[in-house]
């Protein structure tokens, strides 16, 4: 079945039901790998597929067009999960060009033996028609890698954004106005928080630069393409790109014996709060993607381990690693953790961790016992969780309308799917 986005313009990429690890982002509802093709006097393909699905890319655009009439081929991002098909894609249409930035060139001759293709190298002043649609280019780097550009079609308002506004999210349907806003607005989020929040700086430069361009639709690499509701995800990047918080707290840890599973408890029962929202995960059961997309939005966090061999739990260990990779900002953070014999083990790892984040440190010593937390001590955990709470409201300015304001914008995105 053909997709159109607008008149002689397609979705010609693949839908991947299937993929559950993107390079250790967990996929629970899939990816698409979105390529576009433009039908015009000359004919353009924006973007590429995995390598394993370059055949259904093929397929999809012969149906449009034999492959040797194709004249452009546009490389936006040279990951492996855009440009992997590239080498197929090239060596069947025999008389297209390779359209890219000059640092997305040399990114693709590391990649692949590039020596046969026939480059065009753009940058931002080059206008490329092929004949009622032009072809402009807009370098957006680190967003997400070094070489990554938007392609925009003036005439159609239409932003081929690549990376940017993506959803690891595989659908039948293709189009945002097709599929409840709630999940792909949750998608999206995840999506934001895992691949693009370190670079939140520059991504803010780029949607500052991307205000001049009148968007009517958005047309990502990843995920249902934006055609009602392009508003409201470039409002959403706006709150992301500065880690805007909530008034919330989010726990996590891993527990040997459940003694620091029973400080958790304590630290959830004293954060449960009017108007703060808290999270508790025990790593045994949870993975660092959901992590990631609740540290994004939230005002304080608490990590926790017991002493394993001298230092934290591996789990707890690859968590914070993330996170600091990741680094989400403007977090106040504690450790909590218990010990056997050695005082200074997991939970002071924690806090170099969280230094290291750039995190506002609560409390100078980490709440820990020795095994098993006494009833003092858990008294004191709570007590943790209540400052935790009181913390998270005066981080969101005492205001925790803000996360109300934000529960009702979704509810009037259920209602009227329009953007904001
Ligand atoms: Fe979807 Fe940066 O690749």
């Amino acid at each position: 079945m053909k997709v159109e986005l607008k008149k002689g313009i397609y979705w010609v990429g693949y839908t991947d039901w299937d993929i559950r690890d993107f390079h250790g982002y967990r996929t629970n509802r899939g990816s698409s790998y979105n390529a576009y093709m433009i039908k015009d006097e000359k004919i353009a393909v924006i973007d590429s597929v995995k390598a394993p699905f370059a055949k259904h890319l093929l397929g999809n655009i012969a149906i449009i067009a034999a492959l040797d009439k194709v004249d452009y081929v546009v490389c936006n991002h040279a990951e492996p999960d855009h440009s992997g098909s590239l080498p197929v894609l090239m060596e069947a249409c025999v008389n297209a060009e390779l359209i890219c930035n000059e640092k997305c060139q040399k990114t693709l001759s590391m990649y692949y033996d590039t020596s046969k293709w026939k480059f065009k190298i753009i940058d931002e002043s080059s206008r490329i028609s092929l004949g009622s649609h032009t072809l402009t280019f807009m370098n957006t780097p680190m967003a997400h890698w070094p070489e990554s550009m938007f392609t925009y079609i003036p005439e159609e308002k239409l932003l081929f954004s690549m990376d940017a506004f993506g959803q690891h999210y595989a659908r039948s349907e293709r189009f945002d106005d097709e599929v409840p806003i709630p999940e792909v607005m949750e998608e999206a989020k995840t999506y934001y928080a895992n691949i693009i929040m370190l670079y939140g700086k520059q991504v803010a430069k780029v949607l500052e630069r991307a205000a001049g361009l009148d968007i009517e639709m958005i047309a990502p690499g990843h995920g249902v393409i934006w055609r009602k509701n392009s508003g409201l995800i470039l409002e959403a990047y706006k709150r992301w790109i500065v880690c805007k918080a909530e008034p919330k707290v989010l726990i996590f840890f891993d527990s040997m014996w459940h003694s620091t599973e029973k400080l958790a408890d304590a630290i959830y029962e004293g954060a449960r709060q009017p108007g703060v929202s808290v999270r508790k995960y025990d790593l045994k059961s949870s993975n660092i993607t959901v992590l990631a997309d609740e540290a994004l939005d939230c005002a304080v966090l608490a990590a926790g381990s017991p002493t394993l061999n001298k230092g934290m739990m591996p789990k707890v260990a690859e968590a914070l690693n993330y996170l600091k990779g990741l680094a989400p900002e403007g977090k106040a953070a504690v450790a909590f953790g218990s010990y056997g014999w050695a005082k200074k083990g997991g939970a002071h790892e924690i806090m170099e961790c969280l230094k290291a984040m750039n995190c506002e440190l609560l409390s100078e010593e980490p709440l820990q016992s020795q095994f098993v937390p006494t009833e003092e001590i858990l008294r004191e955990a709570k007590e943790l969780g209540k400052k935790l709470a009181q913390k998270a409201l005066e981080n969101c300015n005492g205001d925790y309308e803000l996360l109300e304001e934000w529960t009702n914008e979704k509810s009037a995105w259920d209602k009227s799917g329009k953007a904001l």
